[in-house]
């Protein structure tokens, strides 16, 4: 427990005050009946409304990895904010883009060696697709235009990501929005084959690889530009690759000389213990997507990373031609990139990265000691993440009943004091990277109160 004093309840919030808000993914009738509003946050802990403590066992939406509230990253954004607020990075710049830029990129594994600013991990989606469309008509390959992804994937909510995403319901309502020329490839999970699996499930993962390269022979690799999939599916209930999965994506793109993109928003900065999956997988892809932990939540910033080759293929013509015709107004912005230097300086001279190897192991024997409690079907886990699949049952009808899961996800935060996801009918978890075991040893004792309290 920490002993930081706890904010005071936010004053005058009562329900009709809450009407204004259209609130992302919520179901927010039923939440403005109830919120759960928090305060106020430190380290490891949120604080709520009703002046109670409670454990954040997902580090917010998988980003707050430094801990809340880090007092060397809250002095750098308050100092930035004081000297310069906002500076435009069209034709100027400030310093701290540079700086950011430069930091960013010497975490980055083989010849990743330059990083675009966003703002979030939907437009670092984005831009990552336009950048390997320009890349291939640069390269004198303009049919190279398709984009393939993965069934179950989440790329964020842009245009661009909800079409790449594999979750048919995001998707259903702009059917005539999307983007034209996507295809995806089959998804991982498979419980039949690879059911409470520690780390990476063992099988099936060459099987699963190779749709890709049936996916790619479809469309003929002369229209294929890039295939787009997250090392680890996060959004979708942690779903990890089985052995091989990532290697074979490799050797297939290089082969028919496609571009791979890791969308590591989730899975970047120490979630895996490394800065990168990628690093953590030994598998070079040409691009990666960020965001979350870029700067552990505090101010928006995406990023896409990339090679070498596809940067230089981009400084052609003539030097007073705008070489990518892209950006967003906040690219770059003071104060992320305030943030993002100071978090890159926390990690490391708090080892956090390190305490994330460490408290990996501590983190699936303990979520895997819930095999056999009420409603789980599944375990999974990898790095400082971890699911828990609960059985949906016959009974419950959602939207108009709470599932399991949200039962489950509802009880943790009312009874047991502890911030999860839940995902479908899965309870995902990721914990900021400073947590110990006896961190663990709460979240899972207080997950299995809940999983045994309900029908
Ligand atoms: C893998 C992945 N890509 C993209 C996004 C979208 O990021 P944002 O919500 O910052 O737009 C997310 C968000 O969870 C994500 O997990």
């Amino acid at each position: 427990m920490t002993s930081a004093v706890k904010p005071a309840p936010a004053a005058g919030l009562k329900p009709n005050d809450l009407e204004a808000h259209f609130m992302p993914y919520t179901p927010q009738r039923s939440f403005k009946k109830k919120p759960r509003m928090l305060t106020g946050a430190k380290g490891m802990y949120y604080y709520s409304d009703d002046g109670r403590e409670l454990i954040d066992a997902s580090a917010g939406l998988w980003c707050v990895n430094a801990g809340h509230n880090h007092p060397k990253i809250v002095e750098a954004i308050r100092k930035q904010a004081g000297e310069l607020d906002y500076a435009p990075n069209f034709a100027f710049a400030h310093p701290l883009a540079f700086q950011a830029a430069s930091r960013l990129v010497a975490e980055m594994p083989g010849d990743i060696d330059h990083v675009f600013f966003s703002n979030s991990g939907s437009e670092s989606v984005d831009t990552a697709v336009k950048i390997a469309m320009a890349y291939w008509r640069m390269r004198g390959k303009a049919s190279k235009t398709k984009i393939i992804a993965r069934e179950r994937a989440y790329h964020g909510v842009n245009i661009c990501g909800t079409t790449l995403g594999g979750i048919p319901a995001n998707r259903k309502v702009f059917a005539g929005a999307m983007m034209p020329n996507v295809d995806w490839i089959c998804h991982t999970h498979d419980i039949a084959s690879n059911a409470y699996s520690k780390g990476l499930p063992e099988n099936r993962g060459i099987e699963f690889a190779n749709n890709l390269e049936a996916v790619i022979q479809l469309h003929d690799a002369d229209n294929v530009a890039a295939v787009i999939v997250e090392p680890v599916a996060g959004s979708t209930g942690v779903l990890v690759p089985p052995k091989g999965y990532l290697e074979r994506l490799r050797q297939i793109c290089d082969k028919y000389d496609v571009l791979l993109i890791f969308d590591e928003v989730i899975t970047g900065w120490g979630r895996l213990g490394k800065a990168t999956a990628a690093e953590t997988f030994n598998v070079l892809p040409d691009m990666i997507t960020s965001a979350k932990g870029i700067n552990s939540g505090t101010v928006p910033m995406g990023a896409t990373f990339c090679r070498k080759n596809i940067y230089d293929a981009f400084m052609q013509g003539g030097e007073f031609g705008v070489e990518f015709l892209h950006g967003y107004t906040y690219s770059g912005h003071p104060l992320a990139c305030a943030a993002a230097i100071a978090t890159q300086e926390v990690y490391k001279e708090e080892g956090l990265f390190e305490n994330s190897v460490k408290m990996a192991k501590v983190w699936e024997d303990a979520l895997h000691s819930l095999k056999g409690a009420a409603n789980v079907i599944d375990v999974r886990n990898i790095g400082l993440m971890g699911a828990v699949e609960i059985d949906p049952g016959t009974t419950r009808k959602p939207p108009e009943e709470m599932s399991r899961a949200w039962e489950i996800f509802d009880k943790m935060y009312w009874e047991h004091n502890v911030v999860c996801r839940f995902t479908g009918n899965v309870i995902a978890m990721s914990p900021p990277l400073i947590v110990k075991e006896d961190h663990i040893e709460q979240i899972v004792t207080k997950l299995r109160k809940a999983l045994e309290s309900t029908k």
